[in-house]
């Protein structure tokens, strides 16, 4: 079978997709991940058709215009695309593909864990069995607070949002949600609109960040301080979408309960003042991270390279 064309990946190609990679493609994977500067320059080397690329990788408008002009098409292993400057790309002629709906459950998964880990403490836990289980809580000590019942405010009603919405209602949890459009009774399953973030937020014990980022800060000091005293956190979307200051502010303040994250404003230099602080339950931005759900990432970001080589337009094609 002729080959589709060149491809250079930023990451190591996985060994379930070695096989399928070397049939369709002319490859060079480095051994360890690639930083933008490096993937630049073996483009340059091998004049590639394509680029395999991940999310801690930027790609603004002054690292895609030194791709070679070879290059048409660019995946992201990703869901999110807010590291990619589609419009420039799209510009220089580069077709821009990511990954969704295959990390949809893996994502809403680790989001409940978010939840569950920040409502009933599981760092201190964990950091008390780590030492020896030294501390014996007594009954009325090291107490978390119930999840289940708890209202849980949804901001972003998307493919996750929904996904976390349907596990949640397993924990008896009524759903409200904001989004840009209301959804269809089909797809809202019982769940409250709120056209208004700031009348939603008010009514959220739980507040669950499930939308893109490249969007700005939505979470501000004035938005925290709407919430219920002592509501629960959740973002496992985008740290920018936050400001940590005023988090670590409410927090600290017991206005914010407890927060569990999965994304950090910088990444993998993170704000450690929140790791410090006992009310938080942190991941490194794990949200897709099982073996099944990496691997069908890759595979659906290299049938994007496949079908835009092949002259056709994927499904998992971003615009703009
Ligand atoms: C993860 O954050 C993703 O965008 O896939």
């Amino acid at each position: 079978m002729a080959k589709l064309g060149r491809l250079v990946a930023s990451l190591p190609i996985p060994d379930v997709l070695r096989e399928r990679v070397v049939a369709q493609f002319d490859c060079f994977a480095p051994e360890r991940h690639l930083r933008t500067d490096d993937l630049i320059a073996l483009a340059k080397q091998h004049d590639p058709d394509a680029l395999l690329i991940s999310l801690g990788m930027p790609m603004r408008a002054e690292h895609v215009a030194l791709l070679p002009a070879s290059v048409r098409v660019m995946a992201t292993t990703s869901v999110g695309y807010d590291h990619i400057d589609v419009a420039a790309a799209n510009a220089q002629g580069i077709t821009v593909c990511n990954t969704p709906d295959v990390l949809t459950d893996a994502t809403a998964d680790t989001h409940m864990l978010l939840l569950l880990g920040a409502a009933r403490q599981a760092k201190t836990h964990i950091h008390n069995m780590d030492g020896g289980w030294k501390v014996r809580n007594g009954f009325f000590q090291g107490l978390g607070v119930d999840v289940s019942g708890k209202t849980m405010g949804i901001v972003g009603m998307g493919r996750i949002g929904r996904a976390v919405a349907q596990r949640a209602r397993g924990f008896d949890m009524p759903i409200l949600y904001h989004n840009r459009t209301r959804l269809s009774a089909d797809l809202e399953s019982g769940a409250r609109y709120f056209a208004s973030l700031e009348e939603m937020l008010p009514h959220c014990q739980v507040l669950s960040l499930n939308l893109p980022g490249g969007q700005g800060v939505l979470m501000t000091a004035e938005r925290f301080a709407k919430l219920p005293r002592g509501a629960i956190f959740v973002n496992s979307a985008r740290g920018s979408l936050v400001d940590e200051e005023a988090l670590i502010a409410a927090l600290k303040s017991g206005q914010v309960g407890s927060a569990g994250l999965d994304v950090f404003q910088k990444e993998p230099n993170f704000d450690t003042r929140l790791n410090e602080l006992e009310n938080t339950f942190l991941l490194p931005h794990i949200g897709s991270a099982t073996i099944e759900t990496r691997a069908a990432m890759a595979g659906l970001a290299l049938d994007g390279i496949a079908a835009v080589l092949s002259g056709q337009t994927p499904a998992n094609v971003v615009k703009a």
